[in-house]
Parts: structure tokens; sequence; C-alpha cells
């Protein structure tokens, strides 16, 4: 990929999957109601990046704020995290995704966490798409558990102050072992970051959709890789 060139397929696919409680509202629903409809659209999401060759995708499901919701919904959705990952997840894995997650997963319900690690476990060598789970997942958080890593590294003398750069700061990161993501889709009309990412997402491209999550298609996907593939992407160079 040149340095003014248009792109090939985004190596690495992140999105805000927003906008659950509002496609519910809109239709009278309650929210647990959206985020049932939300984990659906997961699997069009799967599908489009194995058929187009995506080799990561980060779906941000629940992040760290998310914890401050009612708790009647922080419940539902922890409950349909599990099922999510007792069912869907174990359809995924027969396409050979490798299903792994990021975020402070210590935190999530003893049922959801064992399911998890399980499912980690299970598809760990599958070579299709790897399936990165935002879960109680916060880049601040993130950020200052790395700098503890590295402050550690540095008091037992492993590491030298002088030797500390970009990438010391990378392989400290829950996404150590993950490129950096190439575009970023947020749905539901917003334009912010809601702290996901916020170290990785240097230099990736933004595409901001309009649909809520639960409406968001293949052929969405297809457009905004399309969009995607006109840009160019400079890094800073001219
Ligand atoms: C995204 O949908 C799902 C999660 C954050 C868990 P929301 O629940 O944020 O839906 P809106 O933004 O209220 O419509
Ligand atoms: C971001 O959506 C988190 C997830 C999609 C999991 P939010 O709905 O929580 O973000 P804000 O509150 O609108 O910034
Ligand atoms: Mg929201």
């Amino acid at each position: 990929m040149g340095d003014d060139s248009p792109n090939d397929i985004p190596r690495h696919l992140a999105v805000i999957m927003d906008g659950n409680g509002r496609w519910a509202k809109s239709r009278g629903l309650p929210r647990k109601a959206g985020h049932r409809a939300g984990a659906e659209a997961v699997r069009e999401a799967v599908d489009y990046c194995n058929e187009a060759g995506v080799e990561f995708l980060t779906l941000y499901a629940f992040s760290s704020e998310n914890w401050n919701r009612p708790k009647a919904e922080v419940d539902a959705l922890m409950k349909l995290l599990e099922r999510f990952l007792k069912t869907k997840a174990r359809e995924i894995a027969k396409k050979g995704v490798r299903l792994t997650a990021i975020g402070r997963t210590d935190l999530l319900p003893d049922s959801c966490r064992d399911e998890l690690n399980k499912v980690i476990e299970e598809t760990k060598d599958n070579k299709a798409l790897t399936l990165i789970l935002a879960l109680s997942y916060g880049s601040r958080e993130e950020i200052a558990d790395a700098s503890r890593q590295i402050a550690l590294k540095v008091q037992s003398g492993e590491l030298s102050p002088d030797d500390i750069d970009n990438d010391t700061i990378s392989k400290h990161l829950d996404t150590a072992e993950f490129p950096d993501p190439d575009l970023l889709i947020r749905t539901s009309g917003e334009f912010r970051l809601s702290n996901f990412l916020l170290w990785q997402l240097s230099y990736a491209e933004i595409f901001i959709s309009s649909k809520n999550w639960p409406d968001f298609r293949k052929s969405d996907f297809q457009e905004a890789v399309e969009n995607y593939s006109r840009r160019h992407r400079r890094f800073g160079r001219v």
C-alpha cells in the first residue's frame, strides 16, 4: 500500500456497535429487545469479514462505563452475552473463527467469564477471522494498566526508562498481538470514541453510519469498506 494510493480491504476493522436502545425505542420495544437484535447483527458482521478477507474484527460490546447503566439493563446484557457465547459463538467457531477478548473480563459475572474462557480456548487454533470482543473495556484503564506493568519492569530493572517507546506501550496493551485497526465504524450517527482504543486508533479511518447497529447489514459493511478503499492515508507524510 503506497503512501498516496487507494487502500485494499482493511486488515483490522473495529466497530462501535451503537444504537440498540434507540432501535428498540423507535419500535416501542424495551431496550433489551434492541440488545437482542444487536446480538443477531454480530453474525452478519462476522460473515461479512470472513467472506471479504478481513483478518481482525474488534467489536465494542460493553464499555467500562456501561457498568453505570441500570442494574436490570446490565443484567440483561450479561445474560445475552452468556447466551451469545453458548450458541452463536459456537456457530461462528465452526466457520473457523478464532474468538478472543480485550478488557477487564475478570469483572464479568463468573458464568460469563467461564463461558468466554471456554470459547477462547476452544477456538485458539482457528485460522480464519480473529473476532476480538471488547468487554468491560475502557481504553484509559487499558493504558493505565500498561503503564503500571511497565513501571514494575523498570522497578525490577528488567526495563530501562530510556528504552520506553511507542512499541513498548503497544506491547503492554490488551491488543499487543493485533495490528492497529485500519477502519473504525460507528453506528447510530454519534461522532465520538467513547473510550474505545484511543491509542490504537491514532491513524484509523473513521466511518460514521446513521443506521442503528441492529439495522447494519452486510451491504453497509460493503459501503464502509468501499468508502475506505477510496481514501488516501497519509500518516503525516505528503
Ligand atoms: C449499544 O447500544 C450497546 C451497548 C452500549 C451495550 P446502546 O445501548 O448504547 O443504544 P443507544 O445508544 O442507547 O441507542
Ligand atoms: C459505546 O456506546 C460503547 C459500546 C458500544 C459498547 P455508548 O452508548 O456506551 O457510548 P456513549 O455513552 O453514547 O458515549
Ligand atoms: Mg449508545
